[in-house]
């Protein structure tokens, strides 16, 4: 008997890379754990009892999750009919993934930004394409370009609002340029918008092709509990549902602090406003840092540049004083994102930063402005 792994697998996903960024410890109360731009907060306090008198974990959760759907829809203003949720907006991706790519149809995404897009919808036989955002500090939207590469083929465009990983928001005009110049769907990805303040439901509203992603994961602090949702057109929703995997894979113990966190809505805006002024501090402490640039963010981290070709030195230096941060390649190796934590990690990690780069025993290269190009 020969088994050949390569001949039982499908051919298109065997080149695709995996989304496997690094691993910095969860359990230990030491770390200070930066680099998945998570919430540093606990559950709040509804969310909490929810969890604590959960007693039916042997029963499923409703087919439909209509309460949790209905609990989303009423939060961000809009209707049940056109909310479907997941374990998190990855599984939501998946759904829109399964309902619309065919192998070869196009998907147009612009790095620098959130790694999984391009793999996971390579899984789905689609080409991703890249429309390279601008250079730092604005790293704008290549409208032109993204209007110009949509063609018969593409299926989709997405543009992550704020961007993960330079914290950029883009214009309203922009984003509504492309909208109306393009014969796909358009998907804004607003995993971060309630650290932004903005969110372009109103679009959605307007057009027939826009598709708004959003998550509980950050501003919500409930990312171990995966639950994301995304808001369609109308007349998606058929095939969209039928796409769908059965509970929406969300567990009946996540709907239920899901929707106990969204009773405590006044508790989860005070998290906010607390990381939006932390935000502000930290961006400003690292732009004192000598040959340090952080860029401007509307989101829950900060993308700086440092003044070295390559910072694994100064991460190998964070992580032996348990600080984790993300590192990136390409256009970005000189750049470091930091999640926004509670205010004495965030002080715990600019110091070691500044430690770190005092240590360097090169001499310090000055900082130009990082080119958004690979
Ligand atoms: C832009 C963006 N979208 C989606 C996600 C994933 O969110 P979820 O935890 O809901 O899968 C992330 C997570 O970091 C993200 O940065």
């Amino acid at each position: 008997m020969t088994f050949s792994p390569e001949r039982i697998v499908r051919q298109h996903i065997q080149p695709v890379a995996r989304y496997a960024p690094g691993v910095s410890p969860i359990d230990d109360p030491a770390a200070v754990r930066l680099d998945w731009n998570e919430s540093p907060f606990g559950l709040s306090p509804k969310a909490r009892e929810a969890h604590d008198a959960y007693r039916s974990g042997n029963r499923y959760p409703a087919i439909d999750q209509h309460d949790l759907i209905a609990a989303l829809a009423n939060y961000i203003g809009t209707s049940p009919d056109r909310v479907i949720a997941g374990a998190g907006l990855d599984d939501v991706f998946t759904t829109l993934a399964i309902a619309t790519i065919n192998p070869g149809d196009e998907v147009i995404i612009s790095n620098p930004t959130f790694g999984v897009y391009r793999g996971l919808f390579e899984l789905h036989g689609a080409r991703v394409l890249d429309v390279p955002l601008g250079p730092a500090p604005d790293f704008a939207l290549d409208v032109d370009g993204i209007i110009a590469a949509a063609n018969g083929r593409t299926k989709l465009v997405i543009v992550c609002n704020p961007n993960n990983p330079t914290g950029t928001l883009y214009s309203r005009d922009d984003i509504a340029r492309i909208i109306e110049n393009v014969d796909c769907l358009v998907a804004i990805d607003e995993a971060y918008a309630e650290f932004s303040g903005v969110s372009h439901l109103d679009l959605a509203n307007q057009y027939p092709n826009v598709i708004l992603f959003r998550t509980l994961s950050k501003f919500a602090g409930l990312a171990g509990y995966r639950v994301g949702y995304g808001i369609f057109p109308e007349a998606l929703m058929p095939w969209i549902r039928r796409a769908a995997p059965a509970f929406f894979n969300i567990s009946a113990i996540s709907a239920a602090v899901a929707m106990a966190s969204l009773q405590d809505l006044d508790h989860l805006r005070a998290n906010v406003d607390t990381l939006v002024g932390e935000r502000g501090r930290v961006t400003a402490e690292l732009n004192a840092l000598p040959g340090v640039v952080a860029y401007d963010s509307a989101a829950n981290f900060v993308l700086f540049s440092l003044p070295v070709e390559n910072s694994r030195p100064i991460t190998d230096y964070l992580e032996a004083h348990k600080v984790y941060v993300r590192r990136y390649g390409g256009a970005l190796g000189n750049c470091l994102r930091a999640s926004v934590g509670l205010p004495e990690e965030n002080t715990t990690f600019l110091d070691a930063l500044g430690e770190a780069l005092a240590s360097l025993s090169t001499p310090l290269m000055s900082n130009t402005p990082t080119g958004a190009r690979a």
